[in-house]
């Protein structure tokens, strides 16, 4: 595989059909069945929700709707995908996210001063196991970057067990800042430690683009052909 054939695209949730969420729900189950964490595939069922895509699909398109904690407030999420030619081959949903109800209020508010309280929460990216380790994830989070203020927070919440994902946001220059335990995996006694991570999106575009493959779709955004923004 070359990154030529790679394609990119950045939308809002509710411009994928039924299918294309669908494609999505069966990258994130492939992707997280073969990363090396104590799960059985139950386990990774239930978190992508997969006997219920309908489930999938709603809480991705409404951010307040499903899973979302109550007091947590979203906005502007947006879901980035790569493909090679067809198929679909990474994934990445963002959004920004407050915390509260002064926040809440201030949540459609998009002015400078009060950016700085909403940050961008990286949800969730998945990349198909056999187009890791060059650089996809790493375009997948610049672009997730290229509307958000420089000012921002940046958080990502990794399952302790996760390794990989761990140097992944870690090499974005995300350090940690706290943990919890939660309960994503259904029925089971075998919770996780989701550990918090975080920076802003001024210190991670920087980091990003020093990787020689951010930066040339940095150099191709730039050139890219008015009307069809997202395309690169
Ligand atoms: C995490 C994930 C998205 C990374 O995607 P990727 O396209 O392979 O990542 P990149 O190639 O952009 O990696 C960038 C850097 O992250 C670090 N990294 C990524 N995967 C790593 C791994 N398995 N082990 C150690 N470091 C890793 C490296 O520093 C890497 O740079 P390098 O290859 O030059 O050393 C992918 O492994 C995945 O889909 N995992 C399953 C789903 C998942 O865990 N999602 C995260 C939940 S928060």
């Amino acid at each position: 595989m070359s990154l030529e054939s790679i394609s990119l695209d950045k939308n809002k949730p509710g411009a994928l059909g039924y299918d294309e969420w669908h494609q999505v729900q069966m990258l994130m189950r492939e992707a997280f069945s073969s990363v090396d964490i104590p799960r059985t595939q139950s386990e990774i069922d239930f978190f992508v929700h997969w006997e219920d895509p309908a489930s999938f699909r709603r809480s991705r398109i409404d951010p307040y709707a499903g899973d979302f904690s109550p007091g947590q407030s979203f906005a502007r999420p947006r879901v980035i995908r790569a493909f090679d030619k067809e198929d679909l081959v990474g994934y990445l949903y963002a959004a920004d996210n407050t915390s509260g109800n002064i926040a809440r209020r201030l949540m459609k508010m998009y002015i400078p001063h009060l950016i700085q309280k909403k940050y961008v929460w990286l949800r969730e990216i998945a990349v198909h196991p056999d187009y890791r380790r060059q650089h996809i994830g790493n375009m997948l989070g610049y672009l997730a970057l290229q509307d958000r203020h420089p000012a921002q927070s940046i958080s990502a919440y990794v399952w302790r067990e996760n390794e990989a994902a761990i140097s992944f946001v870690e090499a974005m220059g995300l350090e940690e800042t706290g943990s919890k335990t939660v309960n994503v995996f259904g029925r089971t006694n075998n919770p996780a430690e989701q550990v918090r991570f975080a920076s802003t999106v001024a210190e991670v575009e920087r980091r990003l683009l020093c990787v020689p493959e951010v930066a040339k779709l940095a150099v191709k955004r730039a050139v890219r052909t008015p009307g069809n923004a997202w395309l690169v």
